[in-house]
């Protein structure tokens, strides 16, 4: 058998656009000058406009310097004989809004017109990619998600972010803006056409929980970002897709329908459901959901009290539900794809991957070292098939939902 492997690298070439890159009033707009430079790098023409904000946190004569385009702020520019909106969103394929804060999405979800930057998302001929920043108590607060979910219906409106991590005064949460890489994958997918157009995609995420009693339960470390961010890539490219996804603090990405369960057995019958009648009503099944392994054979309907004796809580097996519908599977449709997160040298983890892709019967494993995906914004993995392996570099999870799903695609169409 042999393996022939594959390296890829993880920014894609995209062809010269021109994207409208707007900056507003937070403290993560200087990640936007390497934003602009990474998209110039790449060929994309870059136009900069700022708010009154945007401008007090980076000069906008740096972007000026970067872009070789001036970085407009001022609606009213004398030096300037039409209307600058009209004229930027004329050249512009895309607006790119990176920091976007708090106060512009709710501008933006009124459709109010009070600036040029918000005046051209209302006249944009293209997509608008947002990626918020802001603290998480913010993004969280019911008035912020009113406005989110306004801007969900409008079909020119995508979000990437925000993610989990520190925010301006050092707290966790989630509010920090996307990393300027999957910003460019997530305007990438945009720009790039919806290749996955009509492809009905299952996909799983996130933890089980197996309760014990009211208050105490087993679970797992799984944040459910993998997950998400196929769910979400998946969608972006066109492919309708279902998110059946354990208990995680992620919000659902643009497009997907989400199903949230609990216990594996939950995530079992929502499974049985989404795929249809001999797993007729999906072509893909992205199986990324850490599902427990076992549960507590009784759950106590009352807390459980202490006592100084030892305590035993008896286990049963769960079932294990991608090779359940391995088993099930008559041809080569829907296409299963499985997840290995091991411990062990990179050989040992390919290895372990190997022996579920048969055990399973599955056509694809994402094998990682535990080290490397649990948790974080980044992986490390490898892609194992049948008769091919190949091995990925550290990567965000956005680009390796990213090679996976190109991975899937060719898989479709060899088939077709
Ligand atoms: N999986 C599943 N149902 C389970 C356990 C796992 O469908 N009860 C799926 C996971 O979603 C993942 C793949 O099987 O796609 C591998 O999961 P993993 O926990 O790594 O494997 P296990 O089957 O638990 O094997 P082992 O204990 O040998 O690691």
């Amino acid at each position: 058998m042999t393996h022939p492997t594959t390296q890829q690298t993880s920014v894609p070439a995209v062809t010269p656009r021109t994207v409208a890159l707007g900056v507003t009033g937070s403290v993560a707009a200087f990640k936007a000058v390497e934003l602009a430079r990474t998209l110039l790098q790449r060929g994309t023409r870059v136009l900069p406009v700022l708010t009154r904000s945007g401008a007090r946190f980076v000069a906008p004569m740096t972007f000026t310097a970067l872009c070789g385009e001036r970085a407009r702020v001022d609606m009213w520019d004398d030096t300037f004989p039409g209307e600058l909106h009209i004229e930027l969103a004329a050249r512009a394929d895309a607006v790119l809004v990176a920091p976007a804060t708090a106060d512009f999405l709710a501008r933006i979800a009124q459709g109010r017109a009070d600036d040029l930057l918000a005046a051209l998302v209302l006249v944009a001929r293209g997509p608008v990619l947002v990626a918020p920043a802001m603290h998480p108590r913010m993004w969280a607060n019911p008035a912020t998600q009113r406005n989110v979910r306004a801007l969900q219906h409008d079909d020119r409106v995508r979000f990437v972010g925000p993610v989990v991590g520190p925010v301006a005064n050092g707290e966790v949460g989630l509010g920090r803006m996307a990393e300027p890489s999957d910003i460019v994958s997530a305007l990438d997918g945009l720009l790039s056409g919806r290749d996955l157009q009509g492809v009905r995609l299952v996909v799983t995420a996130g933890p089980t929980v197996e309760d014990l009693d009211p208050v105490r339960f087993l679970s797992n470390r799984s944040s459910g970002r993998m997950g998400f961010a196929i769910a979400a890539r998946a969608a972006e490219r066109g492919a309708q897709v279902k998110l059946i996804t354990g208990p995680v603090v992620l919000p659902t990405p643009t497009g997907v329908e989400r199903i949230d369960v609990r216990s594996a057995l939950q995530m079992q019958s929502a499974l049985h459901e989404a795929m249809g009648p001999g797993l007729s009503s999906a072509d893909v099944l992205v199986m990324s959901a850490a599902v427990g392994d076992y549960r507590p054979s009784r759950l106590h309907e009352g807390k459980m009290k202490r006592s100084a004796d030892a305590l035993s809580i008896e286990l049963l097996p769960n079932p294990d539900l991608l090779a359940g519908i391995g088993a099930q599977r008559a041809s080569s449709r829907p296409l299963l794809v499985g997840f290995a997160v091991e411990t062990g040298t990179d050989d040992e983890v390919v290895a372990y991957a190997r022996g579920k892709l048969m055990r399973k019967r599955v056509d694809m494993v994402v094998a990682n070292a535990a080290s490397d995906g649990f948790g974080g914004e980044t992986n490390r993995a490898t892609i194992v098939e049948q008769d091919r392996e190949e091995p990925l570099g550290q990567m965000s999870k956005l680009a390796l939902a990213d090679r996976i799903l190109d991975r899937v695609r060719e898989r479709l169409a060899a088939e077709r």
